[in-house]
Order: C-alpha cells, then structure tokens, then sequence
C-alpha cells in the first residue's frame, strides 16, 4: 500500500469514528486545515521535478477530493441527526390533556367586536371584511376623497414604497374601515345592510392615539333610506350595546367627504361619583360619525344614485369598548401586559348573546 492510500484509509476511518459535529470538524482541520496532514502533502508538489509532479499530482488531489467529499458527507448526515434529535424533544402532543395552569383570556377588543357582530345580527346586518393592505381607490377615491383633497392629508397615511416606477398609486395600509363600503357595493347587488369591524393605521401615536386601532363601518343601501332609518338604527344599536334603555343621541352637522348630508353623533352621559357613565343627558360625548351615503360614492361602484341610497356610520371599536368597561387609557389594549389582561379579559366560553347579555 502506497503512502498516500495508508494516508487515505487512516483518514476515511477518522471520519467514520467521528460521532459528534465537533469531532468531524476537528478531522477536517487535522487532513485539510493550514497544517493538515493532506495540507502538507500537497504543498511537497511544490518542490517536485515537473515529471514527479506528473506522477503524484493526480494521487495527491485525489486523496483531498476523497477526504474532503467524505467529510461533507458524514457532516451532512451528523446535522440531519441532530435536526431529528432536536424535532424529537420539541414535539408537542396535541392530545394532551390541557394544563391545568393554561389561563388565557378573550381581549376586550375581540369580545366587543363580537358584541357588536351579534348586536347588528339581530338587526340583520351581515359582517364584511377587507384587506388592511388596501389600494388609494379603495380607501380615498371611490369614497369621494380625490388626490388633491386634505382629507388624504389628514389622515396620517402609511403608505408602502412605489413599485410602480410612478406608473400607479402606491399600496397603503387602510386608515379606516369606509374602503368595505366600496368593496361590499362593487361585489354584490343591493338591498346591503353590512357591518365591517377591522384594523386600521395611522401614523399617530399619543395617550388616545395608537398606530394601529379598530373601527367599526355600517353600511345600508336600499330604495327610500332617509335619516330616520340611520338615527333609528344607531339608537338600537347603542341601547343594546350598552344595555340600557335611557341612551339619548343628539346628531350635529358636519362633514365628510362620503357622505351628504354628514353627522356626527353624540351620545348623553350621566355623572355618577364624578364619572362618565353612558346614558341620560348631564352632558354630551361624541362617539360615531356617519350620514347619508353620497350620491358621487354610489355612482363610483356602479348603482344609480336614484335608484338607491343609504347611510353609512364607522366608530371607533377601542374607545366603545372603553365607554362600556371602564377601561381609561387606550395604549394598555396593546401593551400585551399578563395583569391587565387578566383583569380586563373575558372567559372564552362567555360568547356575548342577546339572550344571555352582550355584556357577558
Ligand atoms: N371613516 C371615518 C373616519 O375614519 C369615519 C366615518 C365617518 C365613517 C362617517 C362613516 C361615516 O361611514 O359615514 O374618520
């Protein structure tokens, strides 16, 4: 047996006997690293006559080749061992019964969205949805808020880099829920009585301002819809929200681009030990915007505004459910802090029903 094939099989058998990661990478160092054995060997070519180069120059690379492809593939099979291992203690089983210690809780938010979902139900309103990444028609144009206009301003917008090379608008996180309007109107016939309860975004952070907070839109699209079917609808709704029957609203004018005529509407509050509490009429606090449909957002979905009209309401989903259960800082919802969470979370068998209480 020549040098080089002693030298060979001494080496192959190391990298059989290495049984941990560690040992084939110290292997590696011993034969290929700076000063390794097979290292060392190729360096003597150097010095060789150019016929004895010919001679051991094949043999030479050919025990690195052997060695190092030896190597690459005992690593490979020591880390798929290693993988296999390690998914081996990490599994979970899922038929385990539940830990008795496991305490998780509905957030307020989930449970009012839910309050809300059943409340609107019973008035027969369905839930729509809408992507929180929304394009500038959907969440400006459709709804009568053009390019120059400073509503789009005020919105603090988040919007996502051009990869349009300036050819189109660019993407946005959705400031608001009105787009599900549109989205509902181009995607099915009236009559439509939908809410929509989401995410929005806006580039705002403050004690009652978060980057992200939920609002609520209602949508109503029929023949014949006046003021009276809107204010009705939010009287309902806000008495069986609140479960009292002593709600009083006041509707102010004012104005936003998607409705004509708009109002925003203020709800009375009574002073109990010094604190708001909704109901009676000791003062006013302003907790929805709304109006009638406008004839420019209906004709931008294709309906004929003479056809039909509606009204459209959005609110802000945090602060109901602050009014509702006390809560007073708006920033403690996303804090994810376990203590708050555990005071202010809901069980989650305690799904709101109007026969059992929305309020759980
Ligand atoms: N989209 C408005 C906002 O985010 C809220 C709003 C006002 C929605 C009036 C409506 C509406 O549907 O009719 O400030």
């Amino acid at each position: 047996m020549s040098d080089v094939d002693q030298l060979q099989a001494e080496l192959l058998a190391e990298v059989v006997g290495a049984g941990t990661l560690d040992a084939i990478e110290a292997v590696r160092v011993r034969a290929l690293g700076k000063s390794g054995s097979v290292t060392a060997l190729l360096k003597t070519l150097g010095g060789m006559s150019p016929e004895e180069r010919q001679a051991k120059g094949p043999a030479f690379n050919g025990l690195r080749e052997a060695v190092s492809a030896a190597i690459g593939a005992r690593k490979a099979a020591l880390e798929a061992a290693a993988l296999d291992a390690r998914l081996a203690t990490e599994a979970v089983d899922v038929t385990m019964p539940v830990w008795a210690g496991a305490t998780g809780s509905i957030h307020p938010i989930s449970q009012v969205m839910d309050e809300l979902a059943e409340v609107f139900a019973d008035m027969g309103f369905a839930v729509a949805t809408g992507p929180e990444i929304e394009d500038d028609w959907h969440n400006f144009t459709a709804l009568n808020i053009p390019e120059s206009h400073p509503a789009r301003a005020m919105h603090d917008t988040f919007y996502f880099p051009d990869t349009t090379d300036g050819e189109g608008a660019r993407m946005l996180l959705r400031t608001h829920t009105s787009p599900v309007q549109i989205r509902t109107m181009t995607s099915q016939q009236p009559p439509i009585r939908i809410i929509a309860p989401g995410r929005v975004y806006r580039s705002d952070s403050d004690a009652t301002h978060t980057p992200m907070f939920h609002q609520i839109e209602g949508l109503v699209i029929d023949r014949g819809i006046h003021l009276g079917h809107l204010k009705w609808t939010l009287e309902t709704f806000l008495k069986a929200y609140f479960e009292r029957d002593d709600i009083v609203l006041r509707l102010r004018p004012s104005y936003f681009p998607f409705t004509e005529p708009s109002v925003e509407v203020d709800v009375g509050y009574s002073l109990v030990n010094g604190q708001r509490v909704v109901g009676g009429s000791d003062g006013w606090m302003e907790v929805l915007g709304s109006g009638m449909v406008h004839p420019k957002v209906i004709a931008a979905c294709g309906l004929d505004p003479n056809e039909w009209q509606g009204f459209a309401f959005g609110t802000g989903v945090d602060r109901l459910a602050m009014l509702k259960y006390g809560m007073d800082d708006l920033r403690a919802f996303f804090d994810a802090d376990l203590l708050w969470l555990k005071h202010y979370g809901f069980r989650a068998l305690d799904v709101p029903t109007l026969s059992g209480g929305v309020g759980a």
